[in-house]
């Protein structure tokens, strides 16, 4: 099982002619609306990776349509409390050649209590994975949590905050960042990936697939050929798959292959949550 710890956001797209520049009005060509946040985005990617996650998180009260998305998502949503915060939204642009910038409202996201989480985690079983990224707070204490109940803590570094993340060295087993975020990782903590006493640590590197680190060891693995159109939420997709494949047993090496099906499948198709491919997509596509 696992608990996933996120975000919950209200997207907003607008697909503009080029990104905005500072003092510029620029009218969108389309908007849409979707159910978004990295953590959302991850829970969706976890259950369409046929694994079973139960999410942690707050909305307010225009946002009780997101919850009951996650739920027709096939995601667990007991431990979504509603309250009286607006829930958080994001504003998406992506122009013609699938370049975002986002500008993020955290709202409930970041008003968690000790006692919302803790209620969580003590259904949690020893074996179970707590998953965490950047867009709530309480990161701390649920990874300490978790870690005396006998739960693997894997965090995505995103967004990355030097800071926040030197916070979670020491409570966590498996990482995820990109390439730009691990530099700025070991220029904040002056060590090499290797020596921050992670066990697992995997590097996504775009167009170029990714790399995992272990134990001194370090594999490449190669990206599958891709279409992009927009790549918000594909290194989303890619953590939840990679870490709904071993809560599901795979090894690692399995469920990073998975994982780079799910996100070069992602990047062909625009939106969030509501677009993450499935694995009958995936087998479509690869015939795996
Ligand atoms: O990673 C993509 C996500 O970042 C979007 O869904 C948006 O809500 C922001 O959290």
């Amino acid at each position: 099982m696992i608990w996933n710890l996120g975000s919950i956001n209200i997207d907003n797209f607008y697909e503009v002619p080029h990104l905005p520049a500072p003092g510029e009005t620029l009218a969108a060509h389309s908007f849409r609306q979707g159910l978004g946040g990295k953590g959302a985005n991850m829970s969706v990617a976890v259950a369409r990776a046929a694994a079973p996650i139960s999410h942690i998180g707050a909305v307010g009260p225009d946002g009780r349509w997101t919850v009951e998305r996650l739920m027709e998502y096939g995601v667990d949503t007991p431990h979504i409390a509603s309250i009286d915060v607006p829930t958080g939204h994001a504003i998406i642009n992506v122009d013609a050649e699938g370049e975002n910038n986002i500008v993020l409202f955290q709202g409930a996201n970041v008003r968690l209590t000790e006692a919302i989480i803790g209620a969580a985690l003590s259904e949690a079983s020893p074996g179970d994975t707590l998953l965490l990224q950047n867009e709530t707070n309480g990161h701390e204490y649920a990874a300490v949590t978790a870690r005396s109940l006998g739960l693997r803590v894997a965090y995505a570094a995103a967004p990355f905050d030097a800071a926040a993340v030197e916070r979670m060295l020491g409570r966590i087993d498996l990482m995820v960042l990109n390439e730009i975020e691990a530099q700025q990782l070991e220029d904040a903590t002056g060590k090499d990936l290797p020596a921050l006493g992670i066990a697992d640590i995997v590097v996504t590197l775009g167009a170029e697939g990714c790399k995992w680190l272990s134990g001194g060891d370090k594999r490449q693995f190669d990206a599958y050929p891709a279409k992009p159109v927009d790549t918000t939420g594909a290194g989303d997709t890619f953590t939840g798959y990679l870490v709904a494949g071993l809560d599901r047993g795979l090894r690692m090496e399995a469920a990073i292959d998975l994982a780079l099906k799910a996100g070069s499948l992602m990047v062909a198709r625009r939106g969030t949550a509501d677009v993450i491919p499935d694995l009958k997509d995936i087998q479509d596509e690869f015939d795996t």
